[in-house]
């Protein structure tokens, strides 16, 4: 960050400890908003960690209040609801289902499950690695296979890289930070083929905003094959990335095999986040605006950098990955100047990720970042 910001964010944020926002404020009736109870001081426009501006929705603020009520309880009863209808519209069975703390703790319980022993993870690089560098630090290999000249996630390259000591496949699809997505029918293939000897893990995160959603999934294949695993979560589409929940779909017999490894085997999950989430699947209508919005503004982004001449990759998921060669300084450095907080990655120099925010954000991030091209 730079001085400027740092500084007026210490100071705004001192005068913000003192003022508590009351529940009513907070809870605001008005749609498709997210604003108050915010430690960013109002201004700064937060484009760097892929998170859904246009969420929670009303139903998921409404579940978080009523689940207040059962406070005092476990969450048994929430949990049962919520796996219940993952799998109703996945068409599987609440078997087929392991909540998690956000997908983060989902990639957790798969580096225990498959990195313990040593080994080898074998993935592309560069990649969301939190499970791979987790199950480095448990003593397992990371085999880093590079994305193809096109930044692809190189499935022919896994599939080299692959052998004896290969103790787990790690495929991320859309890719981040490219944003890049596989084709479907060969993700499906690859997964099918290397399932036959090797443990897939298919993270899909932002599955739901690939062109073509949740059909792209490899949910689908689970059932007949205890060797793939999907991992997907509500802090995307559905816009809970606060409430930490995500969810793995597998075969019965490896939801048990993860399952073992989940201290108190789910009560990790909250209530409030649970119900939140149970309303996310009811509500279409934000569901399809959710996933509409960030489309458009992906499309705004990706029409000025068109104009620009900026090199970015072609994305399925709300970020875009551009490349810095057209700005007069660091884009994360400019930007910061103007308040908008973007993201880049000390393993891939030259490169900057945005993520999508609402439309006058991105407004704001286009007309800020045209000063610098
Ligand atoms: C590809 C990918 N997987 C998983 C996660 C973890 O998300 P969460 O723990 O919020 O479900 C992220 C977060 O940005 C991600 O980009």
């Amino acid at each position: 960050m730079t001085t400027n910001l740092s500084r007026r964010s210490w100071l705004q944020r001192s005068a913000m400890a003192a003022a508590i926002l009351p529940v009513s404020r907070w809870y605001q009736p008005d749609q498709y908003t997210s604003k108050s109870a915010s430690p960013f001081p109002a201004g700064i426009i937060r484009l760097n960690s892929n998170e859904n501006a246009y969420g929670p929705s009303e139903a998921a603020r409404e579940a978080v209040m009523d689940s207040l009520n059962e406070a005092n309880r476990y969450p048994r009863h929430f949990m049962a609801s919520l796996r219940e209808e993952i799998a109703r519209r996945e068409n599987l069975t609440p078997e087929h289902i392991l909540l998690t703390a956000g997908s983060t703790e989902l990639l957790g319980l798969v580096g225990l499950t498959y990195g313990l022993q040593g080994g080898e993870v074998v993935a592309c690089h560069p990649t969301f690695d939190f499970m791979l560098a987790y199950a480095e630090r448990l003593g397992c290999n990371w085999a880093r296979t590079p994305l193809t000249s096109t930044y692809q996630y190189d499935l022919n390259g896994l599939d080299k890289a692959c052998g004896s000591n290969t103790k787990l496949i790690f495929v991320c699809n859309p890719n981040n930070p490219t944003g890049i997505e596989i084709p479907t029918a060969e993700l499906q293939s690859f997964c099918e083929t290397q399932s036959k000897k090797y443990p897939v893990y298919v993270d899909e995160a932002y599955i739901e905003l690939s062109p073509n959603g949740r059909a792209s999934s490899m949910a689908s294949l689970v059932d007949s094959n205890p060797n793939i695993i999907v991992g997907r979560t509500f802090s995307k589409v559905h816009g809970l990335a606060g409430l930490r929940i995500g969810y793995a779909i597998a075969n019965p017999v490896t939801i048990e095999l993860l399952a073992n490894f989940h201290i108190g085997r789910g009560m990790t999950i909250s209530s409030a986040s649970a119900n939140a989430a149970i309303a996310c699947l009811k509500d279409a209508e934000f569901e399809a605006y959710s996933r509409r919005k960030i489309i458009e503004g992906r499309e705004m982004v990706c029409k000025a950098f068109d104009k620009w001449g900026v090199e970015y990759m072609p994305s399925a998921a709300n970020f875009v990955f551009f490349r810095n060669d057209k700005f007069s300084m660091d884009p994360v450095e400019a930007m910061e100047k103007e308040d908008i907080l973007i993201r880049s990655y000390d393993y891939w120099p030259g490169w900057t990720r945005v993520s999508i925010g609402t439309t006058e954000e991105m407004e704001a991030f286009i007309s800020a970042a045209q000063k610098y091209v």
